[in-house]
């Protein structure tokens, strides 16, 4: 039996299911049982009433998250190192530090941190939400990270004011895309239109017919009538793209655009997560509590 039948077994045996983000590798992807974008990800595992393990295809905040939202299930990583490097940016001190300074701000955090974070912080939202979170806040001024750019973003769409902790969080891949190759590659693919991920800089946006979610983008690629999509994310999300609209052509921006920890987890790795039923994601209670409800209210905002 090849690798992916023996998954399959497993996965049956042990009724688990795999989740699957929309960077992961197109093999991953193509065994998952879902594939899709970080809050799709999470509200679909609280819906696998039947299933007694999640096998996580993703980074650590991902998983965090799932294990959060349902305690009563067993959530696996199948790669440790699998850590995105932008939750590691923000610390619950420097949470600390800047509250002291503007004490009515609400803090609202992207979940693409750790779950210490999270319990610091009153609401979480995705790049998928972030503009409905904080257009239901309050609030005219908040706390936002780590993401500067997703908060450069949200503000100029809600017409707030986001204070960035840091005041430089970035992802390492999302910086890499540059306006130039734009320019170059519509000189190429004159009808081309292009869609970025919003935690690419202000200059990449600015160059953008669409600026939105993994899963948003997705959507845009079907809709749009034209047949050629130039895109500014992480490089996993054309094979789902070229899946879904087998007629139009789908090219990345720039092409070493790779998140390295996505693409930590492989089939082996996937087995022998299954096998071994391992990495076992756990948040300890002391702040499990806190974080599920910033979580909990993300998902009341409706978006
Ligand atoms: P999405 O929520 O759009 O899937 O993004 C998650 C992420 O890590 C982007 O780099
Ligand atoms: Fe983190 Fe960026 Fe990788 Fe997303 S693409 S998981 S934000 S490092």
């Amino acid at each position: 039996m090849n690798l992916t039948g023996k998954i399959q077994k497993l996965k049956k045996e042990k009724k688990a299911v795999i989740l699957a983000h929309n960077y992961q590798r197109p093999e991953v992807q193509d065994i998952a049982d879902y594939v899709g974008d970080s809050i799709e990800l999470s509200r679909k595992a609280m819906l696998e009433h039947d299933a007694e393990i999640i096998v996580f295809a993703a980074v650590d905040f991902m998983a965090e998250s799932a294990a959060l939202l349902n305690p009563a299930k067993k959530v696996l990583l199948p790669s440790l190192g699998a850590r995105c490097p932008m939750a590691q940016m923000l610390t619950v001190d420097e949470i600390k530090r800047v509250k002291v300074h503007y004490p009515d701000a609400p803090v609202v955090l992207y979940v693409n941190t750790l779950a210490s974070s999270k319990a610091y912080c009153y609401i979480c939202c995705t790049s998928a939400n972030a503009v409905e979170v904080i257009n239901s806040l309050d609030a005219n001024t908040v706390i936002f990270g780590p993401d500067r750019n997703l908060a450069e973003y949200v503000a100029e769409k809600t017409g707030k004011t986001l204070i960035p902790i840091p005041e430089w969080g970035f992802c390492p891949t999302h910086v890499l895309f540059q306006p130039e190759d734009v320019t170059i590659l519509k000189q190429q693919y004159s009808d081309a239109v292009v869609m970025v991920h919003p935690e690419c800089s202000a200059e990449m946006r600015g160059v953008a017919d669409f600026v939105g979610s993994t899963s948003k983008m997705c959507r845009y690629a079907r809709e749009t009538p034209a047949k050629t999509v130039i895109v500014g994310t992480e490089e996993g999300l054309l094979h789902r793209l070229r899946k879904e609209n087998p007629e139009k052509q789908f090219i990345i921006a720039y092409k070493d655009a790779v998140c390295p920890n996505m693409k930590l987890t492989t089939l082996d790795r996937v087995y022998a997560s299954l096998k071994e039923e391992k990495y076992v994601v756990k948040v300890p209670e002391s702040i499990a509590g806190k974080a599920r409800i910033a979580l909990e209210r993300m998902f009341e905002v409706k978006s």
